[in-house]
């Protein structure tokens, strides 16, 4: 990414951060696969792609000092982390239910618990990938949660009126989907291959249209993109009363009302708009006045769990109104509790697999396995385990949400994932602190023990697991590397050449000297982001002595 393309103002008025700010025909499922046939004729397709506007994800900034004099009567949303109206107690554990969930272990009696299953049906222990088969708690809670004012008297005494979406089910919404940087054409292989036949990739994501289906497709199968986002509105802007008449025009009540909370996020690239939060309360405001005007009420502020998610992204000349259907970031799969040093984002692995074009049906190792995201990731892609299946999504808090629809996607997912993997996931780490976190993750994501093996072992000394494969790893790099760097390439590079002829090695760094470093001469450097890290993704093809 270019110095100009980069976000030049960004506003984020969240407490706590989640880390970013992402048919009819069955989906196909092995994106690493897909990825590999369709990145191809990308590369040809890529230079021809129009530059396309990215809602970059905002990053904490305090814009407190350039608040403006002159605003609106509703309450800043600059109370950070906090609600301008008390927000209700929750119900004993409901926070919990939608933003914990997905961690939760299974619960008892359901089928699927690794443990009780294989006493009572030991030749299970070559089932791989411990379904995450239905629940109570995962498929029939409410829709939305009931708020103590449902059906209550409003205080103008009229009753609160019944939240139609009005949308009907093959209207097509246009979304954009952002990415890790550098992803961008993975991800547009992706999407095409579940299905999204216009997707097309632009700066930090890629844009396609869908229907409500569609949209709750991306959400649950996408491993690549961060969010999926609605456009709602799009125009020219010149000022802060274009933006204000912008979202006071955007039919916000066919998606949420005043009983739901409300959070704005803004973002600009080259915007001339002298004060982002300004734009951000102008917003909110037109959002908040609009249902005001309709519904009798506003809805509340809430910047740390809100019911709906709107981004506000600024460019040169216009405004785009965005509805967030995703809510928390999609690489939040809901198994990582145990991070290592310097874990990857779950989207991010997912990314570097098809990047490396792995064969999910071929060995794969990662020798400075860490948490084990690469391999976990992995193996939710060889056995069809769909990414979104275990999460929350804000889509589910929506007026247009059909539960049933919902339901029935995550069925047909759940029917579809195989039961074992075809090939050997290994994965090695010096510290034996780490290798149980990993197990630990690899547990929280459903997967058997002999899914993925970890194993306490140096890099310098593994051995490879088959004649050939794929070595995908994200090795320490600086201060991490502890004693001589120069060295320690040194010696993996000689061991790498002598022991992994026939193996496709790929390696994301941040230290792009790395392949001097090696004295190998990469087949491929690809520029990609770890969040805000430059690095390049290496591939090596190592051939029988002598490669360089
Ligand atoms: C950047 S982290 C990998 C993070 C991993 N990708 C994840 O998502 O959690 C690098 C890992 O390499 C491990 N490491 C350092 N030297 C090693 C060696 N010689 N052999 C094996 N592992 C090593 C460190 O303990 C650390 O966990």
């Amino acid at each position: 990414m270019s110095e100009q393309d980069k976000p030049k103002k960004t506003l984020s008025l969240k407490k706590t951060t989640t880390a970013d700010v992402d048919p009819a025909a069955p989906p196909k499922l092995r994106s690493g696969a897909r990825a590999k046939v369709a990145l191809n004729r990308l590369r040809q397709q890529a230079a021809d792609a129009p530059a396309q506007e990215e809602p970059t994800r905002p990053t904490s900034r305090s814009a407190a000092s350039k608040r403006p004099a002159g605003r609106s009567n509703s309450g800043p949303q600059g109370d950070r982390g906090r609600s301008d109206r008390p927000r209700r107690p929750a119900a004993a554990g409901e926070q919990r239910d939608r933003s914990e969930r997905p961690n939760r272990r299974p619960t008892e009696g359901a089928s699927f618990s690794r443990n009780d299953r294989n006493k009572e049906h030991p030749q299970r222990r070559s089932v791989a990938y411990d379904a995450p088969a239905r629940t109570r708690n995962d498929d029939e809670r409410p829709t939305r949660r009931p708020h103590p004012r449902d059906d209550a008297p409003r205080s103008g005494g009229s009753f609160r009126r019944k939240p139609e979406s009005g949308f009907s089910t093959t209207q097509q919404f246009p979304v954009f989907a952002p990415c890790p940087q550098g992803m961008e054409e993975v991800l547009e292989a992706e999407l095409q291959a579940l299905g999204y036949e216009n997707a097309k990739m632009g700066k930090g994501g890629c844009h396609f249209t869908t229907d409500w289906q569609g949209v709750l497709k991306a959400n649950l199968y996408s491993r690549i993109a961060t969010r999926i986002l609605i456009q709602l509105a799009k125009a020219p802007v010149h000022n802060e009363d274009d933006i204000y008449a912008l979202a006071h025009a955007t039919p916000w009540e066919q998606w949420f009302g005043p009983d739901d909370t409300l959070r704005v996020d803004t973002s600009a690239i080259r915007s001339p708009m002298q004060s982002l939060q300004f734009c951000n309360l102008r917003t909110k405001d037109a959002i908040c006045d609009r249902l005001r005007e309709r519904e009798g009420a506003r809805p509340s502020i809430d910047t740390v769990r809100p019911d709906a998610k709107v981004h506000l992204f600024l460019d040169a000349t216009s405004a785009t109104l965005y509805l967030d259907t995703s809510g928390e970031s999609l690489f939040k799969r809901g198994w990582r509790h145990n991070k290592g040093e310097a874990p990857l984002r779950e989207n991010l692995a997912a990314g570097l697999l098809a990047l490396s074009d792995w064969d999910p049906s071929a060995p794969l190792m990662d020798p400075f396995c860490g948490s084990g995201t690469i391999l976990i990731e992995a193996a939710w892609i060889a056995l069809g385990a769909p990414p979104g299946i275990w999460r929350p999504f804000h889509f589910e808090r929506l007026r247009i949400h059909d539960d049933r629809m919902w339901r029935d996607l995550k069925e047909d997912a759940r029917s579809r994932i195989a039961p074992k993997l075809e090939a050997p996931l290994v994965g090695y780490d010096l510290d034996p602190a780490v290798i149980d976190a990993a197990k630990r993750n690899l547990e929280r994501a459903h997967l058997t023990p002999d899914t993925v093996r970890f194993e306490v072992g140096n890099a310098l000394e593994a051995l490879p697991i088959a004649e050939e494969g794929w070595l995908i790893s994200n090795p320490p790099y600086g201060e991490r590397l502890k004693g001589n760097q120069e060295a320690f390439w040194r010696d993996w590079s000689a061991w790498l050449k002598q022991h992994y002829a026939g193996w496709n090695i790929n390696v994301i760094t941040s230290d792009l000297t790395l392949p001097n470093q090696m004295r190998l001469k990469p087949k491929r450097r690809i520029p990609l982001y770890n969040g805000s890290l430059e690095c390049r993704l290496f591939s090596f093809e190592m051939v029988a002595a002598g490669y360089r």
